[in-house]
């Protein structure tokens, strides 16, 4: 009913609006009273998280896209080699995991039957296990070493929102954590990124104000038959995610690449009017924001639509928008909280213009229970 729906049309919008509620929720106790980071549901200790030498994150779906930008955290805070394979892929390729691997498997279900069957064999291995999950006793964290909840509350939507960016908090904390055990990073470095974090819900708030504006290009889009997606660094797995929305919900040709590799082949599929999603990384002393603004200029000058998320005041990029959305300034590893917000706004409404239901897209289920 509507009432269940907080007045949205669908649980999907009802649960793009609570991300604000559930970033904070999933940040909420996390600091004891000394500052330190606390984790109440890790269950490894300080000596065995010091004595891994390599990470595995292990997923399905929206919440292997999680995965990748974690893989981008726990490497840069942690100096840990990470992987992030897809569960279905794990367990039949003969991964190497032993005693001081951790496998992380990262699942909001908590019941993903290739993800499960994953653990099982990695624990088969004497390797750790620990679940970034969202649901309480589900069989994921049951049969693991330790977990995290997520704390976004429960997800009705078949298309995972609140659940992928809880699942990226919950994925900082842990490299957050991690660095604190190791040493890798000092207290008050560990103290800015979780203030930075705990910023994001107003910050979500900021792009939420404006999903009229989202709403209105994505119903101008409703005759695209296809879409590229773009991004560099953290926001390249968010374009992976953001093609996603659009397949699962609008039932869309949608691709996400590394900017960078524009020019290895996808450039090509680029023709007049070609809708093109652009997540621009936030201007710093790296040449990152410089290497997308040239894969912009050279998607543009072959015809393409760009649209263009980039933050506020990033005065360069915007002769090269067709569309522009303006994100909050957050740094880049934070960034897929902010970027991701406008994509499942605009997958939302292009599905929903185009008479689908956004709730229960056709042939999908909410937790894929067989392998
Ligand atoms: C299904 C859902 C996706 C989800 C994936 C992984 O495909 O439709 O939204 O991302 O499973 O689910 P999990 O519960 O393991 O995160």
């Amino acid at each position: 009913s509507a009432a269940q729906k907080d007045g949205h049309d669908w649980f999907m919008r009802k649960e793009i609006h609570e991300q604000p509620r559930a970033v904070a929720d999933a940040l909420l106790g996390r600091r004891g009273v000394d500052g330190r980071l606390q984790l109440d549901e890790m269950r490894l200790s300080d000596q065995e998280l010091r004595d891994i030498d390599k990470i595995i994150i292990i997923a399905a779906g929206t919440s292997f896209y999680a995965g990748m930008v974690a893989k981008y955290a726990i490497e840069h805070w942690c100096r840990i080699p990470v992987e992030v394979e897809l569960s279905s892929e794990f367990r039949y390729r003969d991964p190497i995991v032993d005693y001081s691997t951790l496998v992380v498997a990262i699942s909001q279900s908590g019941e993903t039957a290739d993800t499960l069957q994953a653990i099982r064999h990695a624990r088969a291995q004497r390797s750790k296990v620990l679940a970034i999950c969202n649901t309480n006793g589900s069989t994921i964290p049951r049969e693991s070493d330790a977990v995290i909840y997520m704390h976004a509350g429960p997800e009705i939507g078949v298309a995972s929102t609140k659940g992928y960016v809880t699942q990226l908090v919950a994925c900082y904390l842990l490299a957050l954590y991690l660095a604190q055990v190791k040493g890798t990073r000092y207290g008050d470095e560990i103290t800015q990124v979780v203030e930075q974090l705990e910023a994001i819900p107003a910050q979500i708030e900021k792009v939420l104000a404006k999903a009229e504006d989202i709403y209105r290009l994505a119903r101008h889009h409703v005759d695209s038959r296809s879409f590229l997606f773009l991004g560099r660094h953290a926001g390249y797995p968010v374009a992976l995610e953001g093609a996603l929305k659009l397949k699962e919900l609008a039932y869309l040709h949608a691709e996400g690449f590394a900017a960078g590799e524009l020019k290895h082949g996808p450039i090509a599929l680029v023709e007049p009017g070609l809708p093109v999603l652009c997540i621009v990384p936030p201007r710093g002393r790296d040449q990152l924001h410089d290497k997308m603004l040239s894969g912009i200029q050279e998607v543009r000058a072959r015809g393409a639509h760009t649209i263009v998320l980039a933050e506020e005041g990033d005065d360069r990029i915007a002769p090269y928008a067709d569309e522009l959305v303006t994100l909050p300034r957050v740094p880049v590893l934070l960034q897929p909280l902010v970027a991701v917000i406008p994509l499942q706004l605009f997958a939302c409404e292009l599905a929903s213009a185009m008479g689908h239901d956004v709730d229960q897209p056709r042939n999908l289920a909410k937790s894929v229970t067989v392998e």
